[in-house]
């Protein structure tokens, strides 16, 4: 690209959507016009961006001509519908749901991990990963470099903001109920999520994983191209605004000691050790919240499995589980 990209977002009033405007401008990302797209709902609203207040149109199959670059963040089905519209009107989809994820013509891409496989997209679409599986990987793609990952036993506790800006209402009105004594309303989780934890984050599928749970194993193996890897999650989504956390066990092929394996986090891009327990210093999602870093810490041996270790890894879903990852996605362009 020569000129300077036209972008726009489509979903740019959404929890990730707002998210991508401050991550364009707090990057200072090059770009000639920024278009901001979204339901008719929310045709003619203003949102602000370096400054300028910029008008929100309503997404149409019309939209993505003259746009080089499109950041899409509006659940699965526009995706579907309107990704490819984008690609051939000749616009780069960076897409931030599902739909395209393990289509083998579309690149799944980390910037930190695999930025190499951004470069060959075929069908004018890169897919940003799941957000768990972003954090889990910043977390252990450092270890895989050094000692060869083979499986991983994961339990994520997963923020609000991954069912988008609904999720975070629902979780502030119900604190907000709580305090109160008014009825508490479900609409978006099956169960009250304040005071609580849900073991089920997505639809369960025949073998008792949830798509969630399953989108560590497919995703994780497709973007550290390790087909053989094996993977068991259980995710839960827990009272937190937006920061998600993933408890780990990861096996690999050499048998790390927790020295070796905290110098591999020395000079990491977007990941940190915070790793001192006998001054109460591990990662907490409170800490990662509104942060590009990812962080990890409690790197102990596993008592159960040989060659293993237990590990624990924080990151801000909105940011780097979503928003952040797919700037940098832009950036590689
Ligand atoms: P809108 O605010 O106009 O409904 P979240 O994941 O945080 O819930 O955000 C979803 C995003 O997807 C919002 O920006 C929302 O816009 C957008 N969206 C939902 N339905 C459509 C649609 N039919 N066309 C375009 N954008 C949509």
């Amino acid at each position: 690209m020569n000129k300077l990209p036209h972008v726009a977002i489509v979903g740019a009033t959404g929890a990730v959507g707002r998210e991508m405007l401050v991550c364009l401008s707090e990057r200072n990302f090059p770009l000639s016009k920024l278009t901001l797209l979204a339901s008719a709902r929310s045709a003619g609203k203003k949102l602000t961006f370096r400054d300028e207040e910029l008008t929100i149109e309503e997404l149409t199959a019309d939209s993505f001509n003259g746009i080089d670059i499109a950041l899409f963040s509006a659940g699965g089905g526009i995706s579907e519908k309107f990704g490819p519209l984008a690609a051939e009107a000749g616009c780069i989809v960076i897409d931030n749901s599902s739909a395209f994820r393990m289509d083998p013509g579309v690149p799944l891409v980390v910037p930190e991990i695999n930025p190499e496989a951004a470069a060959n997209h075929p069908r004018n679409i890169i897919a940003n990963p799941n957000c768990s599986t972003i954090i889990t990987l910043m977390g252990l793609a450092p270890l895989h470099k050094a000692f060869g990952l083979t499986g991983i036993i994961a339990s994520t506790y997963q923020a609000v903001s991954g069912s988008g800006a609904q999720g975070i209402a629902e979780l502030e009105s119900q604190i907000k109920a709580l305090a109160s004594g008014a009825p508490i309303e479900k609409k978006v989780y099956p169960h009250q999520i304040a005071h609580n934890v849900i073991p089920h984050v997505d639809a369960f599928q025949e073998t008792g994983y949830t798509k969630e749970e399953q989108k560590m194993l497919h995703e994780g193996r497709k973007i550290l191209n390790l087909p053989d890897l094996k993977v068991t999650c259980t995710c839960v989504r827990v009272p937190v605004m937006r920061s998600h956390s993933i408890s780990l066990t990861a096996i690999f092929e050499k048998d790390p000691s927790v020295a070796e394996a905290r110098a591999t986090f020395s000079d990491r891009a977007g990941v940190k050790l915070v790793d001192d327990p006998a001054s109460d210093l591990y990662p907490v999602p409170l800490d990662t919240t509104g942060q590009d870093d990812c962080l990890v810490g409690r790197i102990r041996k596993d008592q159960v499995l040989p060659n293993a270790l237990a590990l624990w890894v924080v990151g801000d879903q909105v940011k780097k589980g979503a928003a952040l990852n797919a700037v940098q996605i832009a950036e590689l362009l």
